[in-house]
């Protein structure tokens, strides 16, 4: 016995993650995605993206047949009916990526509106998981000129790398609507997570999202700054935020400090949020300095560089060598989309420097790297060759790990400046390089 016949729309890591989690909760789900390889790829089993436990969920699915794919959303909602009954549920996870001036870009999700709208069985709920602007289910409704269709938003919390685990496990499950038997039957769905669910008007569930990502970008731009304060001062940033921490109003989660934040969903999140503050005439100024916070953090991580390297705060970083550790947005992931890793890279360039990089989850022909910014190495000890110096950027634990030594023998002068403080000092130390880090008191020479 299924529990709701549901489509889900979009079969990037929040759409396959919420069908294959969805059937494993014992829903019949049918995926759609207009990517028609990705859905004859998924047909086997095969996920495209480095998502722990999710290929093994995708293929429980697919073999207790509760979990298909399709190309296209209309024919989605056709097999679904001719195979178990009509789509009780319709979940939309499709792009909202950044648009001009930092304003949401809806053509995905208007394009699949458009495109289901008559075909939608009368009755079915449409449920937005996709970030969108507070009124955007509104505006849905509105779009779809069915009466008989409630409109839910549904905000998703899954952080890549481990999405599995946050929508198996979630701190809460948020779901909003103007109809609020919609709303109770789209939080139903998740009923065996067990998780406190907030149940509120659609507006309060899309603002939800952007409060969430906006704090958590707040609080790591907070850290950001009372690292570099700590630098000046001589304290230590570890044990500030441990000692904070332990304040349960404050958390010891987020608190890494590091070379800025950035990834597919804060950056986008948080322009967005102030482009919709600025046209509703509230000055934003706290998440304005979040933002700037960030952008400065960057140029902060090229100057410690430039000094770890010249000596001098004004020094020349034209035709220096820089071995680049860690490209992507943080460890865990191949996504290299608005990563920190390659903000700092491209003001390094600018600034002159030669950069050969690398990356534990990407190849030589890394897409989405420029080829004029930097060389990807197939293994760190061939980028780090006749380096002036190591910089780590990503928070890879393999790097922890590397022989220090023969890095030491391999690099023209044994420099690391270590953005993520994942390196022991002591250990690198011993291997004969300078370490420094971000708000982390230099070690004790021997
Ligand atoms: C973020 C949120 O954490 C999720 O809750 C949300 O669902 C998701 O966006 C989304 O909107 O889809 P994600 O972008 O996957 O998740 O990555 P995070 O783990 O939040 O990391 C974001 C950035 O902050 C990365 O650059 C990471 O390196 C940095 N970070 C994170 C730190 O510098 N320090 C920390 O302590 C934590």
């Amino acid at each position: 016995m299924f529990g709701r016949r549901v489509v889900v729309v979009g079969a990037g890591y929040v759409g396959l993650t919420t069908a294959a989690c969805l059937a494993s909760l014992g829903h019949r789900v049918v995926c759609a995605d207009v990517d028609a390889v990705k859905i004859e790829r998924l047909r086997r089993a095969e996920v495209g993206i480095r998502e722990a436990g999710l290929a093994d969920l995708v293929a429980e699915g697919l073999a207790a047949r509760r979990l298909s794919f399709v190309v296209g959303a209309g024919i989605a909602l056709k097999q679904l009916e001719a195979d178990d009954g009509p789509a009780e549920v319709v979940f939309l996870c499709v792009p909202t990526p950044m648009g001009v001036g930092g304003v949401a870009d809806l053509t995905a999700v208007e394009a699949v509106i458009e495109g289901i709208r008559d075909d939608l069985p009368a009755g079915a709920v449409v449920v937005n998981k996709s970030t969108v602007p507070v009124g955007t289910a509104a505006r849905t409704g509105e779009m779809l000129g069915r009466p008989d269709i409630a409109v839910v938003s549904n905000p998703e919390f899954l952080r890549e790398g481990s999405a599995v685990e946050d929508f198996l496990k979630p701190d809460r499950v948020v779901v909003g609507s103007d109809d609020p038997d919609a709303a109770a039957l789209v939080a139903a769905l998740f009923t065996r997570l067990g998780a406190p669910a907030v149940l509120t008007d659609a507006a309060s569930a899309e603002m939800v999202k952007y409060a969430a990502n906006c704090f958590l970008a707040m609080k790591l731009s907070y850290v950001n700054a009372m690292a570099e304060l700590c630098e000046r001062l001589g304290a230590d940033i570890h044990a500030v935020t441990e000692g904070i921490g332990y304040d349960r109003r404050i958390g010891q989660a987020f608190l890494d400090p590091g070379p800025g934040w950035g990834g597919s969903c804060l950056p986008k999140d948080t322009h967005a949020l102030l482009q919709v503050a600025d046209s509703a005439d509230f000055e934003f100024r706290l998440l304005r300095a979040t933002i700037d916070t960030n952008t400065r953090q960057f140029q902060r991580i090229v100057d410690k560089v430039r000094t770890a390297v010249t000596g001098s705060r004004s020094g020349s970083l034209a035709r220096r060598r820089l071995a680049l550790f860690g490209l992507t947005f943080k460890a865990g992931t191949d996504d290299v989309r608005d990563s920190p890793a390659l903000r700092v890279a491209a003001l390094l360039r600018q600034a002159g420097a030669e950069l050969a990089g690398h990356d534990p989850a990407l190849g030589p022909a890394a897409p989405g790297i420029d080829p004029a910014l930097l060389t990807v190495c197939a293994d760190p000890y061939e980028a780090a060759r006749g380096a002036d110096a190591v910089v780590v950027l990503t928070e890879w634990a393999e790097y922890r790990i590397l022989d220090w030594s023969r890095l030491a023998e391999l690099v023209g002068t044994a420099i690391v400046v270590d953005t993520r403080n994942l390196l022991d000092p002591a250990v690198v130390g011993l291997a004969g390089f300078a370490w420094s880090g971000v708000g982390a008191k230099q070690p004790a020479l021997p």
